[in-house]
């Protein structure tokens, strides 16, 4: 049976698929990238016909949300073309939900066309509020440009949840801030433990780690927290503060791992199958699409065996004060 869904050696079934549509991206955050990237030649990336053939595909197996990541996603050309292919999956009732992670600089000129393909909710990643550090984190990045796409996704009737990697010495002041900022534009926020990807030289992870842990308790002297049992499908947990109302996520790799209900794949714009985000195993799924047009047989057989592979969690580690578990790729290879 073809049609048979998705489920891994771990009884996990695969129903969330993440795609990574560019490794390009108009930012150089330091923790996801060096500043001299070498990014891949246009040849090697999936056209946007090949990505709808390579989702779709998945979409048949059983994936119920899709979601888009890059590098940033907004910058590669032709985007929307693909999103509004990805329409039809949505009519027909197959996918629940296609959405996309994004550093917000191009929502500006997306935003309406984006709810207009059924796109309800966009997350964005966000770190500090503060011009100048926003300008040193993301080395290109302006913090008006994103402020102005959020203004824009929200005014498109399109839900925003920012995420902000938890960096110590870097945003541990804005704590407070940025919660208030989300409560007032009535917006989830997502905190997210810094993950050693990519060598990216100069920084070190172990001086930049905020464990979530310290985070929530910072919190907790502020706020009353209810801890909610509601999931989106990612690997979030989530509170709730009685004082604004607002959902605070907490995605933590480190301090609490979440590999056990894991439902996720990554698809590179190379087509790569990634099974793990902290794990190096690979698939190709390029080379049994290309090598029959008209048939998807090898293809559904490639993403099977994939499947069969699927680990049971990353290894990141930081406890004895090294960073243990390192993935060599760059975070922006597999949109996180
Ligand atoms: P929703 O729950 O649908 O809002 O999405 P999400 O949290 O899955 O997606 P998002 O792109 O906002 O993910 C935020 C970050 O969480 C990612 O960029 C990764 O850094 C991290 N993350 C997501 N999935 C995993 C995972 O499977 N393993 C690990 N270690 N980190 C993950
Ligand atoms: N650790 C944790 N999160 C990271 N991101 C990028 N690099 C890292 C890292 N090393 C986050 C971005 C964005 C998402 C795609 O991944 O800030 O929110
Ligand atoms: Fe670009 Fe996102 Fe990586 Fe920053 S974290 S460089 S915005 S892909």
């Amino acid at each position: 049976m073809t049609d048979a869904p998705l489920i891994d050696p771990f009884a996990r079934a695969i129903t969330y698929l993440r795609v990574s549509v560019t490794d390009r991206c108009d930012f150089r955050c330091v923790y996801c990238m060096s500043e001299n990237m070498t990014f891949l030649p246009k040849k090697d990336l999936l056209t946007l016909e090949e990505l709808d053939r390579m989702c779709s595909t998945f979409v048949q197996l059983g994936v119920q949300k899709l979601r888009i990541t890059g590098g940033e996603p907004l910058v590669r050309r032709g985007i929307m073309t693909f999103f509004n292919a990805m329409t039809r999956h949505l009519e027909a009732g197959t996918l629940k939900e296609l959405t996309l992670t994004t550093n917000g600089s191009q929502l500006d000129r997306f935003a309406a066309d984006l709810h207009a393909a059924g796109v309800r909710r966009v997350n964005v990643s966000l770190d500090t509020l503060d011009d100048k550090k926003f300008a040193d984190i993301t080395r290109w990045g302006r913090l008006a440009q994103v402020i102005k796409g959020i203004d824009a996704a929200q005014k498109a009737g399109l839900r925003v949840k920012i995420n902000a990697v938890a960096l110590k010495g870097f945003n541990e002041d804005e704590l407070f801030t940025i919660t208030e900022w989300c409560a007032q534009r009535d917006m989830d926020l997502t905190w997210i433990e810094v993950m050693p990807m990519g060598d990216i030289g100069n920084e070190d992870r172990l001086d930049q780690y905020w464990p979530l842990r310290d985070l929530r308790a910072s919190l907790a002297q502020r706020y009353t927290l209810t801890d909610l049992t509601e999931r989106t499908g990612g690997p979030a947990r989530y509170v709730q503060l009685q004082e604004t109302g607002q959902k605070i996520g907490f995605i933590t790799p480190l301090t609490h791992n979440f590999c056990e209900s894991c439902n996720r794949v990554r698809l590179t714009c190379t087509g790569e199958l990634f099974m793990c985000l902290g794990q190096e195993d690979v698939a190709d799924l390029r080379a049994p699409l290309r090598n029959y047009p008209k048939d998807n047989a090898a293809l559904v057989a490639a993403i099977r065996a994939a499947i069969e592979r699927k680990p049971k969690g990353h290894d990141f580690d930081y406890s004895r004060q090294t960073v243990d578990g390192r993935v060599s790729r760059h975070m922006s290879h597999t949109g996180g």
